[in-house]
C-alpha cells in the first residue's frame, strides 16, 4: 500500500526481521520525503468562486456538518491516511489524534497492514483510538490484502470506516512494489464485503476517473476519495528511493481532484471526497463547490503534527474557523449548498475538463 508498499507481501515472505526493519524504515522515509517536497501551484488554483459583494451571510449561520455515506461529520475536512508503524510515526499519530479529538475532525490511520504482520508495531496505530475514543476513526489498508485482514485492521482501530487505497502509480515506481494488478477489482469486492464497516476507496495521488468511479459503484462502494495529483507526489517519493531514479518523467502523472470532481457523474450515486494538494481552507471550500462532501488533508496536517500538540490543535481549529468564514463570504449556509456557487474554471483544468466532455 501507499506506505504499505506491497501490503500483500507481508511477513510471510520468509525474510523475517530484515523485511520488517526495511518496511519500518520506509514509513519514516515517506514522512521525510513527503516533507521535502515543496508545496506547489495546482489545479485548485484554477477553481475560483465568483464574488458577489452583497451575498455574504452571518458566520454564525453556517452549519459545517456534512453527510458522507451513512455518516454525519462535524466538519467538511479530515486528516487523511498517512502513517504508523514506527516509534516516530506513532508519535505523529498521537498528536493528530489529540487534535482530531479536540476539534472534532475525522481521522484516518496510515496503512495498518504492517501491524498485522508485525504486532509489535500495533501501538503506533491503536494510539489513534486510545486518544480519541468517541471520534470518527478510519483504518487504512492497501488493495490486494484479504477481506479478513481488512476486518482485522478495523477491529484493531475500532474503526468507524475503512480507507482502502489504490496506488498502482506508486507500486510501479516503488523498487519493491507490486507487479500484479489483475486481481484488484476482486480484492475491492472482497474487502467491501468483509470489512464489517463502510469502505472508502481512495487513490494516493493519481486520481479516480469517472470510469473508475462507475466500476467502484458497481462493486458496491458508496464513498470514494478521488485522491488526485497536485499534492504529495508518491511517484516522486518512490522514484527518489530508486538508485537510478529512472521514473522522474512521471512527475504530474494522473488527474487532479478538481478534474475528477468536475467529470464525475451525479448519477453514479457515490458520495465523493477530495484530496491531493489541499493546501488551505480555501482549497477545502473549492472542493465543496465542485461537489465533494469533504476534503482530505495529509501533508499540511503532518506539518502541524510535527510542530506538536498545541500547534496541531490550534491549526485544526483555525482551518475549521476559516472554512466557516469563507462559506459565509460566499453566502453558503450548508456544505451541500456550496455546489450552487458560481465558479470560474480556468487554465489547464478547464482544457482537460473539456477534453473529458465536461462543458
Ligand atoms: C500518505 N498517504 C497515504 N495514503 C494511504 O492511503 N495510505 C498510507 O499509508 C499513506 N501514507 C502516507 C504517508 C505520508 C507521509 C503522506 C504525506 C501521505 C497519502 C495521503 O493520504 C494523500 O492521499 C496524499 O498525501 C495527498 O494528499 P496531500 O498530502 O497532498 O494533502
Amino acid at each position: 500500500g501507499a506506505a504499505g508498499a506491497r501490503d500483500s507481501r507481508g511477513a510471510g515472505d520468509g525474510v523475517g526481521a530484515r523485511q520488517d526493519t526495511s518496511r519500518a524504515a520506509r514509513k519514516d522515509e515517506h514522512v521525510a520525503l513527503a516533507r521535502a517536497q515543496e508545496i506547489r501551484r495546482n489545479d485548485f488554483d484554477c477553481v475560483n468562486p465568483v464574488h458577489h459583494a452583497l451575498a455574504a451571510c452571518d458566520v454564525a449561520a453556517v452549519d459545517l456538518s456534512t453527510r458522507v455515506g451513512t455518516f454525519s461529520w462535524p466538519v467538511p475536512f479530515y486528516i487523511n491516511g498517512m502513517t504508523g508503524g514506527t516509534e516516530a510515526t506513532g508519535k505523529i499519530n498521537r498528536v493528530l489524534a489529540i487534535a482530531a479529538r479536540e476539534v472534532g475532525v475525522p481521522m484516518a490511520s496510515g496503512s495498518a497492514s504492517v501491524a498485522l504482520d508485525d504486532p509489535s508495531t500495533a501501538s503506533s496505530f491503536t494510539v489513534i483510538r486510545e486518544e480519541n475514543p468517541r471520534g470518527f476513526v478510519m483504518g487504512n489498508i492497501g488493495v490486494g490484502r484479504s477481506g479478513a485482514d481488512a476486518r482485522r485492521v478495523v477491529e484493531l482501530l475500532e474503526a468507524d470506516a475503512l480507507q482502502l487505497h489504490l496506488n498502482a502509480g506508486q507500486e510501479i515506481v516503488m523498487p519493491e512494489g507490486e507487479r500484479e494488478f489483475s486481481g484488484w477489482r476482486a480484492s475491492v469486492e472482497e474487502i467491501v464485503a468483509q470489512a464489517g464497516v463502510p469502505v472508502i476507496v481512495k487513490e494516493v495521488g493519481f486520481g479516480i476517473s469517472r470510469e473508475t468511479q462507475r466500476v467502484l459503484a458497481d462493486l458496491g462502494v458508496q464513498v470514494v476519495d478521488v485522491g488526485g495529483v497536485g499534492g504529495t507526489d508518491f511517484a516522486r517519493i518512490e522514484n527518489s528511493r530508486r538508485e537510478a531514479r529512472e521514473y522522474s518523467y512521471l512527475d504530474g502523472f494522473g488527474q487532479s481532484a478538481p478534474l475528477c470532481l468536475l467529470e464525475a457523474e451525479a448519477e453514479s450515486g457515490l458520495d465523493l471526497l477530495a484530496s491531493g494538494g489541499v493546501r488551505t481552507p480555501f482549497d477545502v471550500v473549492r472542493a465543496l463547490i465542485l461537489g465533494a462532501r469533504a476534503a482530505g488533508v495529509a501533508r499540511q496536517f503532518l506539518e502541524l503534527a510535527i510542530q506538536g500538540e498545541a500547534a496541531a490543535v490550534a491549526g485544526l481549529r483555525s482551518w475549521r474557523d476559516q472554512v466557516r468564514a469563507l462559506l459565509a463570504l460566499l453566502g453558503v449556509r450548508t456544505v451541500s449548498a456550496a455546489r450552487q456557487c458560481q465558479v470560474f474554471i480556468t487554465g489547464e483544468l478547464a482544457e482537460r475538463a473539456r477534453l473529458r466532455g465536461v462543458d
